[in-house]
Protein backbone atom coordinates (compact mmCIF):
# COMPACT_ATOMS: atom_id res chain seq x y z
CA UNK A 1 0.00 0.00 0.00
CA UNK A 2 1.60 3.67 -1.04
CA UNK A 3 2.01 5.38 1.89
CA UNK A 4 2.07 9.45 2.49
CA UNK A 5 5.53 10.92 3.16
CA UNK A 6 5.92 12.71 6.32
CA UNK A 7 8.42 14.85 7.89
CA UNK A 8 9.32 15.94 11.85
CA UNK A 9 11.43 18.75 12.28
CA UNK A 10 11.96 19.10 15.90
CA UNK A 11 11.79 15.34 16.48
CA UNK A 12 14.11 14.27 19.44
CA UNK A 13 11.43 16.94 21.65
CA UNK A 14 8.98 15.75 23.52
CA UNK A 15 6.32 16.78 21.00
CA UNK A 16 8.50 15.56 18.18
CA UNK A 17 8.84 11.95 19.66
CA UNK A 18 5.10 11.64 19.92
CA UNK A 19 4.36 12.71 16.36
CA UNK A 20 6.79 10.09 15.55
CA UNK A 21 5.41 7.25 17.06
CA UNK A 22 1.96 8.12 15.91
CA UNK A 23 3.41 8.51 12.55
CA UNK A 24 5.47 5.25 12.48
CA UNK A 25 2.20 3.79 13.84
CA UNK A 26 -0.26 5.71 11.35
CA UNK A 27 -2.05 3.09 8.67
CA UNK A 28 -0.88 5.32 5.79
CA UNK A 29 1.48 6.92 6.93
CA UNK A 30 5.22 7.00 6.89
CA UNK A 31 8.20 8.35 8.37
CA UNK A 32 10.65 10.00 5.93
CA UNK A 33 12.77 12.44 8.07
CA UNK A 34 13.30 13.20 12.08
CA UNK A 35 15.40 16.40 13.01
CA UNK A 36 17.29 17.48 15.99
CA UNK A 37 19.48 19.96 16.67
CA UNK A 38 21.90 19.28 19.26
CA UNK A 39 20.94 15.88 19.37
CA UNK A 40 21.74 15.48 15.32
CA UNK A 41 23.33 11.94 14.79
CA UNK A 42 21.21 10.29 17.75
CA UNK A 43 18.77 7.31 17.36
CA UNK A 44 15.37 6.53 18.43
CA UNK A 45 12.83 3.48 17.79
CA UNK A 46 9.44 4.84 16.87
CA UNK A 47 6.68 1.78 15.99
CA UNK A 48 9.61 -0.98 15.69
CA UNK A 49 11.30 1.28 13.14
CA UNK A 50 14.89 2.65 13.99
CA UNK A 51 15.83 6.09 13.08
CA UNK A 52 18.28 8.60 12.89
CA UNK A 53 17.95 11.89 13.71
CA UNK A 54 19.14 14.49 11.00
CA UNK A 55 20.28 18.22 11.23
CA UNK A 56 17.30 20.26 9.88
CA UNK A 57 19.10 21.51 7.04
CA UNK A 58 19.99 18.39 6.19
CA UNK A 59 16.41 17.09 5.69
CA UNK A 60 14.96 16.80 2.40
CA UNK A 61 11.61 18.86 2.82
CA UNK A 62 10.69 18.03 -0.48
CA UNK A 63 10.82 14.32 0.08
CA UNK A 64 7.43 15.28 2.65
CA UNK A 65 3.88 15.16 1.28
CA UNK A 66 3.12 16.84 4.96
CA UNK A 67 5.50 18.39 7.59
CA UNK A 68 5.59 18.76 11.10
CA UNK A 69 7.11 21.17 12.68
CA UNK A 70 8.00 20.52 16.77
CA UNK A 71 10.62 23.69 17.16
CA UNK A 72 10.77 25.62 19.70
CA UNK A 73 9.04 29.49 19.17
CA UNK A 74 10.63 31.32 17.63
CA UNK A 75 12.96 28.55 15.30
CA UNK A 76 9.61 27.13 13.40
CA UNK A 77 8.04 29.84 11.01
CA UNK A 78 10.99 30.35 8.75
CA UNK A 79 11.39 26.41 8.57
CA UNK A 80 7.16 26.23 8.16
CA UNK A 81 8.09 28.51 5.08
CA UNK A 82 11.08 26.47 3.99
CA UNK A 83 8.88 23.20 4.06
CA UNK A 84 5.89 24.69 2.15
CA UNK A 85 7.86 26.03 -0.38
CA UNK A 86 9.08 22.86 -1.15
CA UNK A 87 5.77 21.53 -1.63
CA UNK A 88 4.47 20.29 1.44
CA UNK A 89 1.71 21.18 3.59
CA UNK A 90 2.69 21.80 6.96
CA UNK A 91 1.31 21.55 10.67
CA UNK A 92 2.63 24.41 12.86
CA UNK A 93 3.30 23.23 16.66
CA UNK A 94 4.86 26.14 18.04
CA UNK A 95 3.31 29.40 19.03
CA UNK A 96 4.91 31.21 16.02
CA UNK A 97 1.88 31.48 13.50
CA UNK A 98 -0.97 31.29 16.36
CA UNK A 99 -3.07 33.89 16.84
CA UNK A 100 -2.05 36.94 18.92
CA UNK A 101 1.32 35.92 18.30
CA UNK A 102 1.73 38.59 15.06
CA UNK A 103 4.28 36.39 13.16
CA UNK A 104 2.95 36.54 9.57
CA UNK A 105 4.06 33.81 6.77
CA UNK A 106 3.57 36.98 3.92
CA UNK A 107 0.92 35.26 2.20
CA UNK A 108 -2.78 34.54 3.21
CA UNK A 109 -3.84 33.86 6.65
CA UNK A 110 -3.10 30.07 8.50
CA UNK A 111 -5.62 28.97 10.06
CA UNK A 112 -6.04 28.23 13.74
CA UNK A 113 -5.97 24.23 13.86
CA UNK A 114 -8.64 23.81 17.39
CA UNK A 115 -10.06 21.30 14.80
CA UNK A 116 -13.55 20.73 16.92
CA UNK A 117 -13.94 24.47 15.89
CA UNK A 118 -12.23 24.89 13.06
CA UNK A 119 -11.91 21.72 10.44
CA UNK A 120 -13.96 22.76 7.61
CA UNK A 121 -11.14 25.34 7.50
CA UNK A 122 -8.11 23.39 7.66
CA UNK A 123 -9.48 20.94 5.42
CA UNK A 124 -9.15 23.41 2.58
CA UNK A 125 -5.51 24.33 4.01
CA UNK A 126 -1.78 24.31 3.33
CA UNK A 127 -0.50 25.54 6.82
CA UNK A 128 -2.03 25.38 10.25
CA UNK A 129 -1.25 26.74 13.42
CA UNK A 130 -1.71 24.00 16.01
CA UNK A 131 -2.93 25.39 19.52
CA UNK A 132 -1.00 25.47 22.44
CA UNK A 133 -1.70 22.52 25.29
CA UNK A 134 -3.33 24.96 27.95
CA UNK A 135 -5.20 26.90 25.25
CA UNK A 136 -6.71 23.77 23.81
CA UNK A 137 -8.21 22.17 27.45
CA UNK A 138 -8.91 25.83 27.89
CA UNK A 139 -10.58 26.79 24.85
CA UNK A 140 -12.41 23.76 24.49
CA UNK A 141 -13.97 23.58 27.64
CA UNK A 142 -15.03 26.82 27.06
CA UNK A 143 -16.39 26.95 23.36
CA UNK A 144 -19.71 25.86 24.28
CA UNK A 145 -20.92 28.61 26.28
CA UNK A 146 -19.06 30.71 24.18
CA UNK A 147 -21.13 29.94 20.96
CA UNK A 148 -24.09 29.59 22.95
CA UNK A 149 -23.54 33.39 24.07
CA UNK A 150 -23.65 32.59 27.76
CA UNK A 151 -20.65 34.01 29.43
CA UNK A 152 -22.17 36.98 30.90
CA UNK A 153 -20.81 40.13 29.54
CA UNK A 154 -17.77 42.00 30.92
CA UNK A 155 -17.17 38.83 33.07
CA UNK A 156 -14.04 37.74 34.30
CA UNK A 157 -13.41 33.90 33.39
CA UNK A 158 -10.83 32.51 35.82
CA UNK A 159 -8.74 29.36 35.02
CA UNK A 160 -6.19 27.44 37.30
CA UNK A 161 -4.90 25.13 35.14
CA UNK A 162 -1.63 22.28 36.28
CA UNK A 163 0.64 20.67 33.90
CA UNK A 164 3.17 17.71 34.23
CA UNK A 165 6.63 18.47 33.53
CA UNK A 166 6.85 17.49 29.49
CA UNK A 167 4.49 20.66 28.92
CA UNK A 168 8.12 22.22 29.71
CA UNK A 169 10.05 21.05 26.70
CA UNK A 170 13.31 18.65 26.81
CA UNK A 171 15.93 21.81 27.80
CA UNK A 172 17.13 21.29 31.14
CA UNK A 173 16.46 23.65 33.71
CA UNK A 174 17.17 23.92 37.37
CA UNK A 175 13.31 24.14 38.41
CA UNK A 176 12.46 21.50 36.57
CA UNK A 177 15.11 18.72 37.90
CA UNK A 178 13.29 15.48 39.59
CA UNK A 179 14.31 16.29 43.32
CA UNK A 180 12.85 20.29 42.20
CA UNK A 181 9.27 18.94 41.19
CA UNK A 182 9.04 15.67 43.05
CA UNK A 183 6.31 15.93 46.14
CA UNK A 184 5.53 19.39 45.79
CA UNK A 185 3.28 21.45 43.93
CA UNK A 186 3.30 25.13 42.51
CA UNK A 187 2.03 28.02 40.40
CA UNK A 188 4.17 29.77 37.89
CA UNK A 189 4.04 32.79 35.76
CA UNK A 190 1.66 34.22 38.93
CA UNK A 191 0.44 37.87 37.83
CA UNK A 192 -1.45 36.74 34.73
CA UNK A 193 1.46 36.91 32.22
CA UNK A 194 1.85 33.46 30.66
CA UNK A 195 2.40 33.36 27.00
CA UNK A 196 -0.58 31.51 26.23
CA UNK A 197 -2.86 34.61 27.29
CA UNK A 198 -2.91 36.32 23.90
CA UNK A 199 -3.50 33.09 22.07
CA UNK A 200 -6.47 32.94 24.40
CA UNK A 201 -7.75 36.06 24.38
CA UNK A 202 -7.69 36.46 20.49
CA UNK A 203 -9.77 33.22 20.11
CA UNK A 204 -12.18 34.91 22.91
CA UNK A 205 -12.32 37.96 20.35
CA UNK A 206 -13.06 35.82 17.30
CA UNK A 207 -16.00 34.02 18.77
CA UNK A 208 -17.47 37.99 19.96
CA UNK A 209 -16.43 37.26 24.04
CA UNK A 210 -15.65 40.14 25.70
CA UNK A 211 -15.14 38.70 29.01
CA UNK A 212 -11.62 39.40 30.70
CA UNK A 213 -9.32 35.89 31.39
CA UNK A 214 -7.11 35.33 34.21
CA UNK A 215 -5.03 32.46 34.16
CA UNK A 216 -2.40 30.52 36.71
CA UNK A 217 -0.14 27.70 35.40
CA UNK A 218 0.95 24.94 38.20
CA UNK A 219 3.91 22.73 37.41
CA UNK A 220 2.26 18.93 38.71
CA UNK A 221 5.02 16.32 39.63
CA UNK A 222 3.81 13.97 36.69
CA UNK A 223 5.50 13.85 33.71
CA UNK A 224 2.12 14.60 31.77
CA UNK A 225 -1.30 15.44 31.51
CA UNK A 226 -3.12 18.78 31.96
CA UNK A 227 -5.96 19.51 34.49
CA UNK A 228 -8.31 22.98 34.06
CA UNK A 229 -10.74 24.42 36.35
CA UNK A 230 -12.42 27.05 35.44
CA UNK A 231 -15.01 29.44 37.06
CA UNK A 232 -17.29 31.51 34.40
CA UNK A 233 -19.63 33.60 35.09
CA UNK A 234 -23.19 33.00 33.06
CA UNK A 235 -26.25 35.10 31.90
CA UNK A 236 -28.71 32.45 33.77
CA UNK A 237 -28.00 29.79 35.97
CA UNK A 238 -27.91 26.54 33.79
CA UNK A 239 -30.54 24.03 34.80
CA UNK A 240 -29.61 21.32 33.03
CA UNK A 241 -25.73 21.92 33.11
CA UNK A 242 -24.17 19.55 30.73
CA UNK A 243 -26.45 20.24 28.20
CA UNK A 244 -24.37 22.68 26.14
CA UNK A 245 -21.14 20.30 26.27
CA UNK A 246 -23.75 17.09 25.25
CA UNK A 247 -25.38 19.33 22.22
CA UNK A 248 -22.16 21.28 21.26
CA UNK A 249 -19.99 18.10 21.24
CA UNK A 250 -22.84 15.44 20.07
CA UNK A 251 -20.86 12.64 18.02
CA UNK A 252 -17.42 14.01 18.40
CA UNK A 253 -15.30 11.28 18.58
CA UNK A 254 -12.59 13.13 21.10
CA UNK A 255 -14.33 14.55 23.31
CA UNK A 256 -16.31 13.09 26.29
CA UNK A 257 -18.62 14.99 28.56
CA UNK A 258 -19.07 13.13 31.67
CA UNK A 259 -21.02 13.88 35.33
CA UNK A 260 -17.38 12.42 36.65
CA UNK A 261 -14.82 14.59 38.02
CA UNK A 262 -12.07 13.76 35.36
CA UNK A 263 -8.80 13.24 36.38
CA UNK A 264 -5.10 12.70 34.19
CA UNK A 265 -5.29 9.09 34.60
CA UNK A 266 -8.60 9.08 32.33
CA UNK A 267 -6.76 11.11 29.55
CA UNK A 268 -2.94 10.07 29.54
CA UNK A 269 -1.74 8.42 26.03
CA UNK A 270 -5.41 8.99 24.45
CA UNK A 271 -6.49 11.88 22.10
CA UNK A 272 -9.52 13.02 23.99
CA UNK A 273 -10.53 16.14 26.33
CA UNK A 274 -12.62 15.03 28.96
CA UNK A 275 -15.26 17.60 30.58
CA UNK A 276 -17.54 17.87 33.24
CA UNK A 277 -19.31 21.19 34.74
CA UNK A 278 -21.34 22.07 37.66
CA UNK A 279 -23.19 25.15 39.14
CA UNK A 280 -21.09 27.13 41.63
CA UNK A 281 -23.70 27.09 45.30
CA UNK A 282 -23.15 30.03 47.32
CA UNK A 283 -22.58 33.06 45.10
CA UNK A 284 -24.62 35.70 43.64
CA UNK A 285 -23.88 35.72 40.44
CA UNK A 286 -24.80 32.45 38.56
CA UNK A 287 -21.22 31.33 37.88
CA UNK A 288 -20.18 27.45 35.95
CA UNK A 289 -17.25 25.77 37.11
CA UNK A 290 -16.02 24.04 34.38
CA UNK A 291 -13.00 20.95 35.26
CA UNK A 292 -11.20 19.76 31.97
CA UNK A 293 -8.23 17.38 31.39
CA UNK A 294 -6.02 16.33 28.22
CA UNK A 295 -2.50 14.62 27.56
CA UNK A 296 -0.44 17.96 26.94
CA UNK A 297 1.41 15.60 24.63
CA UNK A 298 -1.35 13.76 22.89
CA UNK A 299 -4.76 16.63 22.49
CA UNK A 300 -2.51 18.93 23.52
CA UNK A 301 -0.01 18.81 21.22
CA UNK A 302 1.04 15.63 18.54
CA UNK A 303 -2.64 14.12 18.92
CA UNK A 304 -4.56 17.10 18.05
CA UNK A 305 -1.29 18.34 15.46
CA UNK A 306 -2.23 14.65 13.57
CA UNK A 307 -6.09 15.12 13.45
CA UNK A 308 -4.71 18.22 11.55
CA UNK A 309 -2.87 17.04 9.86
CA UNK A 310 -5.40 14.25 8.72
CA UNK A 311 -7.94 16.29 7.63
CA UNK A 312 -4.97 18.32 5.39
CA UNK A 313 -4.23 15.26 3.46
CA UNK A 314 -7.61 13.97 3.09
CA UNK A 315 -7.80 11.11 5.58
CA UNK A 316 -9.99 10.22 7.98
CA UNK A 317 -10.19 12.54 11.13
CA UNK A 318 -9.77 9.77 13.76
CA UNK A 319 -7.09 7.57 11.13
CA UNK A 320 -3.83 6.50 13.65
CA UNK A 321 -5.06 8.61 16.87
CA UNK A 322 -5.01 6.88 20.38
CA UNK A 323 -8.31 7.25 21.92
N1 LIG B 1 5.68 19.96 25.32
C1 LIG B 1 4.39 20.21 25.17
O1 LIG B 1 3.56 19.78 26.00
C2 LIG B 1 3.89 21.03 24.00
C3 LIG B 1 2.51 21.17 23.82
C4 LIG B 1 2.03 21.93 22.75
C5 LIG B 1 2.92 22.55 21.89
N2 LIG B 1 4.25 22.42 22.09
C6 LIG B 1 5.14 23.11 21.16
O2 LIG B 1 5.85 22.16 20.38
C7 LIG B 1 7.17 22.66 20.13
C8 LIG B 1 8.17 21.64 20.67
O3 LIG B 1 7.98 21.54 22.06
P1 LIG B 1 8.75 20.43 22.93
O4 LIG B 1 8.20 20.52 24.29
O5 LIG B 1 8.73 19.12 22.21
O6 LIG B 1 10.24 21.05 22.91
P2 LIG B 1 11.63 20.31 23.15
O7 LIG B 1 11.39 19.04 23.90
O8 LIG B 1 12.54 21.31 23.71
O9 LIG B 1 12.12 19.93 21.65
C9 LIG B 1 12.52 20.92 20.72
C10 LIG B 1 13.00 20.24 19.44
O10 LIG B 1 13.51 21.22 18.52
C11 LIG B 1 14.92 21.02 18.29
N3 LIG B 1 15.55 22.35 18.26
C12 LIG B 1 15.75 23.20 19.29
N4 LIG B 1 16.28 24.37 18.87
C13 LIG B 1 16.37 24.26 17.51
C14 LIG B 1 16.83 25.12 16.48
N5 LIG B 1 17.25 26.37 16.76
N6 LIG B 1 16.83 24.69 15.20
C15 LIG B 1 16.40 23.44 14.90
N7 LIG B 1 15.96 22.55 15.84
C16 LIG B 1 15.94 22.98 17.12
C17 LIG B 1 15.39 20.16 19.45
O11 LIG B 1 16.54 19.40 19.07
P3 LIG B 1 17.58 18.84 20.20
O12 LIG B 1 16.80 17.82 20.99
O13 LIG B 1 18.67 18.22 19.40
O14 LIG B 1 17.98 20.02 21.02
C18 LIG B 1 14.16 19.25 19.66
O15 LIG B 1 14.10 18.28 18.65
C19 LIG B 1 7.30 24.02 20.84
O16 LIG B 1 7.10 25.06 19.94
C20 LIG B 1 6.19 23.94 21.88
O17 LIG B 1 5.67 25.19 22.24
C21 LIG B 1 4.77 21.66 23.12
Amino acid sequence: MHKLAIGVLGASGYAGRELCELVARHPCARLVFATASDRQGSRARFGGQDVAFVAAEDARLGDAQLVFSALPHGASASWVRAAHDAGAKVVDLSADLRPGNGIALGSGSVPYGLTELARDTVRGAEIVANPGCYPTVTLLALLPLLVRGLVAPGATITVNAASGVTGAGFTPRRELMFAEVADDFRPYAIGNEHRHLAEMRAVLASLDCDADLIFTPHLLPVARGILATITVPVTEPLVDVLAPWREHYEGEPFIEVSAEIPSLRDVVHRNVVRITATMAAGVRAPTVIIVAAIDNLVKGAAGQALQNANLLLGLEETMGLPV
